[in-house]
């Protein structure tokens, strides 16, 4: 009954790490949770009051399927303040999340056979999509001691008739690791399409993120307000495109999901307007976060050779103490009370490896790192 593409979605392991949490939380168990890429902090006050008066000002119907013009309007300026790039707000759709952004971009895109190439590890929904929607990956291996971020002669290397687009993610899921300018301009002049995820802006402790936009203007990018405004819940992103990709996303959006939430893309715009220093206040506390748990997870004798300098990830080389990050995963939820990301879910070489998301207090944190502690020294 089942279609086979349908079929072939793998789960999201992280899902089931919680779900399984979850289980042992209902019989009175304390866990904590390591596992999930969700900011811990509240949605800041200036957005609540714009989507309450939104709605009081009943802002309840449906929208112009590109999303409102003054949302479209602040992130065309956030763009502008922030990369010194010009977009135009008819180059950008508005959308329940970028993971809709993304399923519809990459639907418009790919023909059957049309290669994406992606680091590996990568963001464990991408292959999903990509295979979804008609598309091969082309995966292309990035180290450790590389900063787990893409080489251009790797990619090079990948690139064939068939290459439809370049898949980047900076800072990444799950490495927290920035790619370089230098190695973004060499993509860009590559040829192929790129599609950057820059859903981890405004997440970064050292260094500064650039948007694809700086080296070309045939980039596809995603964004959204989930991490760095603390708003998974809302669901609301945004892709900007180049103008011949306008009209097909719009006629999909207009058919298949008519408008993102009215009273949503208002609080967008007070996010981009006003939230700045809110969001600014949480990621000096997650590079507070980031300071306290990468010494602790070395002190444990977990591998973190690449100082991750953005997003809100750990990914630690678990190899001393297990080969199978799948299982090690769910011997630390049973065992130590700890959930963590086993690096399986994020690709082939992610295996040995567990991602630790410090969107946790420090007081999570420093329990979290005593539980592993005692657990991993009575091993
Ligand atoms: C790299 C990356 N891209 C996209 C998303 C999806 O974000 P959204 O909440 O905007 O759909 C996530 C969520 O974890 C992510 O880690």
């Amino acid at each position: 009954m089942i279609a086979k593409h349908a079929q072939e979605i793998e789960p999201f392991i992280v899902m089931e790490v919680m779900e399984r949490a979850q289980e042992l939380e209902a019989k009175g168990e304390h866990l904590i949770h390591l596992e999930v890429g969700e900011p811990d902090f509240p949605t800041p006050a200036c957005i609540h009051e714009a989507a309450t008066k939104a709605l009081k000002d009943g802002m309840t119907g449906y929208t112009h399927s590109l999303g409102i013009l003054p949302l479209r309007e602040a992130i065309a300026e956030h763009y502008h303040a922030k990369y010194g790039v010009r977009v135009s707000p008819d180059q950008i759709l508005v959308t329940a999340g970028t993971s809709p952004a993304m399923w519809m971009v990459f639907a418009a895109l790919l023909e059957r056979g049309d290669e994406v190439i992606l680091s590996d590890p990568h963001y464990a929904c991408y292959p999903n999509f990509i295979q979804f929607c008609g598309g091969t990956l082309a995966c292309v291996d990035v180290r450790e001691e590389d900063r787990f971020q893409f080489r251009p002669e790797a990619v090079k290397a990948r690139l064939n008739s068939r290459t439809k687009a370049i898949l980047i993610n900076s800072p990444a899921n799950p490495t927290g690791t920035l790619l370089s300018a230098e190695r973004m301009a060499a993509l860009a002049d590559m040829g192929p399409l790129i599609l950057s995820d820059e859903i981890y802006h405004g997440l970064v402790y050292e260094g500064r993120e650039h948007s694809m936009l700086e080296f070309t203007d045939r980039a596809v990018v995603f964004n959204g307000f989930s991490k760095a405004f603390a708003m998974t819940g809302w669901r609301l992103g945004y892709v900007i495109v180049p103008a011949e990709l306008v009209r097909p996303l719009q006629k999909m959006h207009q058919n298949f999901f008519i408008s993102a939430n009215a009273f949503v893309q208002a609080a967008g715009v007070a996010a981009l307007r006003d939230a700045l220093p809110d969001s600014e206040r949480m990621r000096r506390s997650y590079d507070e976060r980031r300071r306290f748990l990468v010494p602790g997870l070395r002190r444990l004798g977990f591998g973190v050779a690449t100082e991750p300098t953005g997003a809100f990830y750990v990914f630690a080389n678990a190899k001393r103490f297990s080969g199978d990050s799948y299982a090690f995963a769910f011997e630390l939820l049973e065992r130590a009370r700890v959930c963590v990301a086993p690096g399986v879910g994020f690709g082939k070489n992610g295996e040995g490896y567990l991602r630790f998301s410090y969107a946790n207090s420090l007081e999570n944190l420093g329990e979290a790192l005593k539980r592993l502690e005692r657990y991993l020294t009575a091993r």
